[in-house]
Formats: C-alpha cells, sequence, structure tokens
C-alpha cells in the first residue's frame, strides 16, 4: 500500500505543470526520463527506460491482429548494492576520506559523503519501477487481462519476490480502474517460487551448471577493456584527490556509485548523485561498453556455456505456446513442470520474474541477439553496430521482455513476436515477415538449439 500511495502521489504531482521531476521521470509509458543521456549509460545499473522510439518496427499491436498469448519475462527493480560490493564501496569511501588530503570542487561533497546504503533489495524507486511494470502490462494487454490474471513464477531472492509483488499490485490496480474488466477474478499471486539453492533446478535462475559457474571468459573480457579506458580516468581522479592511489576496479567502484547513490536517493530517482559528475558523458559511454562486455561474455553469446543457461526456460516456453508437456533436461525441475497446479499450459498470460544474469541467458538461447557480431574488447561498439544489443539495452533494472502470440486476419497460423523494452527484435531462425514474427509452428522449429538440449552437456565435461 506504501507504494500505491506514492504511486497516487506521483501521478497527482504529474497534473501539475511544473512538477517537471515526477512527470518526466515516471511516465508508465516511457520509462525512466529523468537524465536520459547519463543514465541510459549506466549498463545494467541503468533504471528501466523504453526503446520503443529506437524500434524499427512499430511495438503497437499489428492491426486486425488479437493477441491470444503473453509470455512476460521481467527483471527486478532497481536495488541497493549487494552486501559484497555494499562492503567494497563503503571501504573505498571510508579510505578516500582518511587518505585523501585535499578535496575540492566536484569531489568536496566525498569528504562528508555519508554512505549509508542498504544491501540487496529494491530501493522505493525499484518498488515503483516494478509497480509500473505492471500497470503498463495491464494496459498493453488489456483485451487478455480484463478476463485473467497472469500465471506468476518468481526465482527465489527477496529482491526478485518483491518486484513480482509490485507488478501484481500495478497490474490490479489497473485492473480494478478498468470498469470492463471481470470483477469476478481474484487479483494475481506469486503461483511458484522457485529456489535459489545450490542443487534446486531453477529455469530462471540455474546454478547447476558447474563449468559455467567456473567461467571466467566475462572478467577476462571486462579486465581487457578496462585496461583500455580505465588509467586517463585513473590519472584524473588521482590529481583531484591527492594523497590517494587507486585501483582500476576503484574507479569502477566510484562509476557505480553514480547510479547506486542516485537510484536510492530520491523514491523517483529524481536528483542525480553527485558521483555522476566525476565523469564525462564520454566516459560513461565506456562504462556502459564496459558493462555490456561483461554480460556478453559473462552470460551471452561470447560465453560458451551462456545460451546453455537459458535453454530450459526456453523449452518451458515452447511447452506453454505449444500446450504440450515441457521437453527438457536442462536447468528445468520435472516435478514443477508435470504438474498442472505449478505449470499449467492453458493460460494466456504467464509472468516470470529474474536477475539480469538470468534473462541473458535466456535471450541468447532463444537467438534473439543472432545478428551480433563478437564484441570488441578493446574498442567501444555502438548498438548500430551491435544490431542493438548492450547492457541497458536488453537488462537494465525492471527489463521486460514480451513474447506475443496473435491471431490475425489472412493468416490461417498463429504468429509470434518478441520486445525486449518495446523494442521489436526480429526473429531469427524462421522465416519472418516484415514485423518481426514468424509463425508459430516455424518459430518453435526454429528453437532446435534449446529443443536438443543445447551443450548442456558442456556443464560437466
Ligand atoms: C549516516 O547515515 C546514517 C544512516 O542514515 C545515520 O544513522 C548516521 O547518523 C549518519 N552519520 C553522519 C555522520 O551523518
Ligand atoms: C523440484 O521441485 C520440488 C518442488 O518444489 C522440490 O521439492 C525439489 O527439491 C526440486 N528438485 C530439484 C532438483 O530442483
Ligand atoms: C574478448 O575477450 C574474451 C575473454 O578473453 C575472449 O573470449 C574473446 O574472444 C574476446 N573477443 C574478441 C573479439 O577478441
Ligand atoms: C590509504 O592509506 C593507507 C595507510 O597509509 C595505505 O595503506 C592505503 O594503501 C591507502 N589507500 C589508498 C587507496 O590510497
Ligand atoms: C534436475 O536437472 C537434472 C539435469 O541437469 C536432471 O537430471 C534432474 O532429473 C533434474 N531434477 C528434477 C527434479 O527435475
Ligand atoms: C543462433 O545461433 C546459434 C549459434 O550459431 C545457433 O545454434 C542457434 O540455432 C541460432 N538460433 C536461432 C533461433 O536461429
Amino acid at each position: 500500500m506504501a507504494t500505491l500511495s506514492l504511486f497516487l502521489l506521483l501521478a497527482g504531482a504529474s497534473a501539475a505543470p511544473h512538477s517537471a521531476a515526477a512527470q518526466s521521470c515516471n511516465s508508465v509509458a516511457d520509462g525512466y526520463t529523468c537524465f536520459p543521456s547519463i543514465a541510459r549509460n549506466w549498463g545494467e545499473y541503468a533504471p528501466f527506460f523504453s526503446l520503443a522510439a529506437e524500434s524499427t518496427i512499430s511495438p503497437a499491436i499489428p492491426e486486425s491482429c488479437d493477441i491470444t498469448f503473453v509470455q512476460a519475462l521481467t527483471r527486478h527493480g532497481a536495488r541497493y548494492p549487494t552486501s559484497s560490493k555494499n562492503t567494497k564501496y563503503k571501504a573505498l569511501i571510508e579510505e578516500i576520506q582518511s587518505n585523501a588530503t585535499s578535496f575540492t570542487g566536484e569531489y568536496a561533497f566525498l569528504q562528508t559523503y555519508n554512505y549509508s546504503l542498504s544491501s540487496d533489495v529494491l530501493t522505493p524507486f525499484g518498488e515503483l519501477e516494478m509497480y509500473q511494470a505492471g500497470i503498463k502490462f495491464y494496459t498493453r494487454y488489456e483485451s487478455l487481462a480484463r478476463d485473467h490474471v497472469p500465471f506468476v513464477r518468481s526465482s527465489s531472492s527477496e529482491r526478485v519476490i518483491e518486484s513480482s509483488e509490485q507488478f501484481n499490485a500495478g497490474f490490479q490496480a489497473t485492473k480494478e480502474a478498468d470498469r470492463k474488466a471481470n470483477r469476478k477474478q481474484t487479483a494475481p499471486t506469486i503461483n511458484v517460487v522457485l529456489e535459489e539453492t545450490t542443487g534446486f533446478n531453477n529455469s530462471l535462475d540455474p546454478s547447476t551448471c558447474t563449468n559455467f559457474e567456473n567461467s571466467e571468459t566475462g572478467d577476462d573480457a571486462t579486465d581487457t577493456w578496462a585496461a583500455v579506458f580505465v588509467p586517463p580516468i585513473l590519472a584524473r581522479v588521482e590529481k583531484n584527490l591527492p594523497g590517494m592511489s587507486f585501483s582500476t576496479t576503484d574507479i569502477i567502484y566510484l562509476m557505480d556509485m553514480c547510479s547506486f547513490d542516485t537510484v536510492a536517493r530520491t523514491a523517483d530517482a529524481s536528483e542525480l548523485s553527485p558521483f555522476c559528475a566525476l565523469f564525462s558523458e564520454a566516459e560513461w559511454v565506456q562504462y556502459n561498453y564496459y558493462q555490456t562486455l561483461g554480460k556478453y561474455y559473462g552470460y551471452g553469446g561470447g560465453n560458451v556455456l551462456g545460451a546453455a543457461q537459458g535453454v530450459g526456460f526456453t523449452n518451458e516456453v515452447i511447452a506453454r505456446l505449444t500446450q504440450k508437456a515441457v521437453q527438457d533436461d536442462t536447468s528445468t525441475n520435472h516435478t514443477l513442470d508435470a504438474s498442472s497446479a505449478t505449470f499449467p499450459l492453458d493460460a494466456v498470460l504467464y509472468a516470470d520474474f529474474s536477475h539480469d544474469d538470468g534473462l541473458e541467458p535466456i535471450f541468447f538461447a532463444m537467438g534473439l541477439y543472432n545478428s551480433t557480431a563478437p564484441l570488441s574488447n578493446t574498442s567501444v561498439e555502438s548498438v548500430d553496430q551491435t544490431n542493438g544489443y548492450s547492457a541497458a539495452w536488453s537488462v537494465p533494472y525492471s527489463a521486460r521482455a514480451y513474447i506475443e502470440m496473435m491471431t490475425c486476419q489472412n493468416h490461417k497460423q498463429p504468429l509470434v513476436r518478441v520486445l525486449i523494452n518495446d523494442r521489436v527484435i526480429p526473429l531469427h531462425g524462421c522465416a519472418v515477415d516484415s514485423l518481426g514474427r514468424c509463425t508459430r509452428d516455424d518459430f518453435v522449429q526454429g528453437l532446435s538449439f534449446a529443443r536438443q538440449g543445447g551443450n548442456w552437456a558442456a556443464c560437466f565435461t
């Protein structure tokens, strides 16, 4: 309820012409727009922003088509640093406060900055992002949402559970305000929690692929790139904080603080952290690319076992699209997936919730970024060069993929299409039309990598 009243407060404020911050930071349709050029370069620490304007194909539901099925896959909202990072950030700032001999200009705030961030859970702004994600889901799929609630599965960490709950609340509040909605329906609830404990088969956040868990490809790639872009920044920061001698990682941590402090500072993230001003626009582009490399070589196409992690969920999506039992021997839990209580095949709305590192492998297992060539570790590639792939474009906070199925006039077969953060991603592996779609059967046929179990065997050899 705290978030609901917060939302109403902000929604009310946005009606007033002078409350620019609340208005521009909280538009349900557009996501976060407070500081677009800088915040869109925070990699996976970027607040959700819509890519509708960047979508070559209109994200609108095509004319003469009815949506018959939606699978949403959503990352949790903005959070505090993880507890291990929390310790490191705090130690670094305290070290600066005890070692640096002068604090001037843009660095002055550091002398008295009180590091008091919580850890692991959502910030109030992160809750709001997820509440808005629920509103947006209801609104986009109103024709189905009036009469149905999503079947909801959540990975078990507290921030993901909390995100699912906020999404459900946003969905339900919108439904209650919809005069045409079916009043007899109960509110959505979390139907299944997939445990993030060792040995549990969790298709939303696998941890059972041994060789993947030991992989260092992502770290190697980011280390290579950091050695290129960090040194000039490090030299400047040391010059401004005499008495300090920083490591490359320290500089990355200071850059991380810009986002973490902004998303924690106010409930709508409308106040930019003073950490942000320590770095230039060009440096944010370099930092963003650092995060992109971490995802691509850590969890995506650049890691031989990246896509393997997403095979289980992809096979679950195939089961849902075709209403046939799950065929999978990778990360799915057979007990859960064999029961209609925990894995129904007849729902029309599905909503699953996980982490950035859960979503990335699924996108790659589905081949959504198959037109992206291996990323350079030594120079920045723009989203034009990567064909739309980046950490911030794929897995910002509250990132959401929609897998839609539709029936359309003049088409015998149902069509499938995928949007990531409102950008239509033309499908691969099937005969794709000008709206990015394939027939369901052709799409499923094209998911041969997942249907064959991917390269899961390589997890153990
Ligand atoms: C730092 O913040 C914490 C938590 O808000 C507060 O308890 C503490 O008094 C603050 N310390 C200073 C020196 O302002
Ligand atoms: C599968 O799910 C069931 C039901 O939640 C659970 O008891 C079991 O431990 C899980 N097994 C694995 C291997 O994930
Ligand atoms: C980037 O670095 C990773 C990790 O070392 C490596 O696997 C990959 O081949 C490199 N990419 C390119 C394009 O050289
Ligand atoms: C801070 O000073 C201590 C004691 O002189 C030193 O050990 C440490 O390396 C310094 N830290 C940094 C980041 O410069
Ligand atoms: C868990 O996954 C493994 C494959 O990685 C499979 O052999 C096992 O049967 C699964 N257990 C359950 C309960 O689904
Ligand atoms: C994407 O590329 C991988 C690697 O070449 C391939 O195995 C997979 O089948 C492709 N996926 C689709 C959907 O085209």
